[in-house]
């Protein structure tokens, strides 16, 4: 028997049921980026402005998921679009160099602490992909540890330990045989099985690669003490450290994580909001290893790193559409990151309570705007890595819950993430729709045998 949620999501939105069926013909399972997929089908969106999207059924929805958490200023911001709009005129892309990333390149330099230079590509994979690359060609060493459950896009190099429940290994087929070779992961936060790894991998280690705040297990803090742990070993040990800021690059501060935790990575990746919502990766670092990637380098093939490609790297509109984003951020940070973790706070705590009051336990994890709902087995269990998301959290209250809360108006993947276009009052209304999301589940789970 289909539930009673389910049911009332195909009768809300028969339209986007109709496109995906019509989809499914042409792209395998209908879309082309999985992330973007939940069941029983997507909901096919028409338009987004501020923090709302529109479906194609003409239902609207308070967006928590904001373009893969990129739209920190909300959706069409207008000083973004009419500078945008100004500069379309010169060329949509001219494919040769520009002032507009010259520009780019000098605001991250002054804002991330860790940036001598950059490099600019199209996406946050590339970016991963070419830190990647440095990292072995600076020291001449092949291994790379990530973070179980770390995602750094569809990157083959990190392919590696991402997605639960099956998460130990290759992340797919078709992969190379000995990716796991050069490829090791570990649990994130855990000093230990760190230290074990590093001390088995020696003097073959080129990198550590974490993000910040551990996607895929919900936004994750990385413990201070344990990224102050990363960066002295990885100093110590001779290899470098990595932060993949794609998602808390100019979202958790203007520096990023970087910023937030007071330390310097050796390379870091950017992507995302640095785009100011047009596409956009970025690979930077210390100024001694990212000119290894120079063009201009003597010495032939093997003395440098090749990473500069991409027919649509430095485009004019992703130049143009990322400055006027981060001047915005640079200029108002006193106001933007102080509102945002407000309104975070805000509604984390408000979730926590309907859910309580309910009798179901929630732990609604914060890290400056973004956040993630767990639904917890039992109150108090610790969520610090993905192996605790595993054993102590329900994920299948967890989907349901996505559901039930887009059936109501509200829109979010796993993890969301706040905006300047979320206003106190649109806060409010999100709050009501968990409340009434908590009793319907309430309804269901509470003494259920599976709770
Ligand atoms: C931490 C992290 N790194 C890298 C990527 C890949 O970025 P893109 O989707 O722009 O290729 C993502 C994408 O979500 C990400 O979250």
């Amino acid at each position: 028997m289909t539930e009673d949620y389910l049911e009332q999501y195909e009768r809300q939105t028969p339209g986007s049921k109709r496109i995906h069926e019509r989809a499914r013909e042409y792209t395998p399972g209908g879309l082309s980026h999985d992330a973007r997929y939940h069941s029983p089908y997507p909901i096919y969106m028409s338009s987004a402005k501020g923090c709302r999207v529109w479906d194609v059924d003409s239902n609207e929805y308070f967006d928590l998921w904001m373009a893969h958490y990129d739209a920190i200023l909300g959706h069409s911001p207008p000083e973004v679009l009419e500078e945008l709009k100004r500069a379309m005129m010169d060329g949509l892309h001219v494919g040769l160099a520009m002032e507009h990333e010259v520009r780019l390149a000098k605001r991250v330099v002054d804002m991330v602490p860790g940036v001598d230079q950059v490099r600019f590509c199209s996406s946050g994979t590339e970016a991963t992909m070419y830190a990647v690359r440095l990292a072995r060609g600076f020291t001449g060493r092949n291994v790379i540890i990530k973070m179980v459950g770390g995602w750094h896009g569809s990157n083959t190099d990190l392919m590696v330990d991402v997605r639960p429940p099956e998460y130990i290994g290759p992340e797919c087929r078709g992969l190379p045989p000995d990716l796991g070779r050069y490829t090791r992961s570990v649990e994130f936060n855990d000093i230990k099985s760190m230290e074990r790894l590093m001390d088995e991998v020696g003097d073959d280690l080129a990198a550590v690669i974490m993000e910040p705040a551990l996607g895929p297990a919900g936004f994750l803090k990385a413990e201070p003490e344990y990224v102050k742990f990363l960066k002295e070993q990885t100093k110590y040990k001779g290899a470098l450290l990595i932060f993949d800021e794609v998602i808390t690059g100019f979202r958790l501060a203007p520096g990023g994580a970087q910023e937030v935790y007071g330390i310097k990575p050796d390379l870091t990746t950017m992507g995302k909001i640095l785009g100011g919502g047009m596409p956009i990766g970025a690979v930077g670092g210390r100024k001694e290893i990212m000119e290894r990637s120079s063009v201009t380098r003597s010495g032939g093939k093997m003395n440098r790193v090749a990473i500069g490609g991409g027919t649509y790297s430095c485009n004019p509109l992703s130049m143009i559409a990322g400055r006027v984003t981060l001047d915005i951020l640079r200029d108002q940070k006193h106001r933007i990151y102080p509102a945002l973790e407000n309104a975070n706070r805000l509604y984390c705590e408000g979730v926590e309570e309907a859910f309580a009051n309910v009798g179901i336990p929630v732990f609604a994890n914060q890290f400056g705007s973004l956040n993630e709902v767990h639904f917890l087995r039992e109150h108090g269990l610790p969520v610090r890595n993905m192996a605790e998301v595993l054993r102590h959290t329900n994920r299948e209250m967890q989907a349901e819950y996505l559901v039930r809360l887009r059936n109501h108006g509200l829109f979010l993947f796993h993890g969301g993430a706040f905006s300047m276009a979320h206003q106190p009052g649109d806060i409010q209304e999100m709050l009501a729709i968990n409340r009434r999301v908590a009793d319907e589940m309430a309804r269901k789970w509470v003494d259920s045998d599976t709770f």
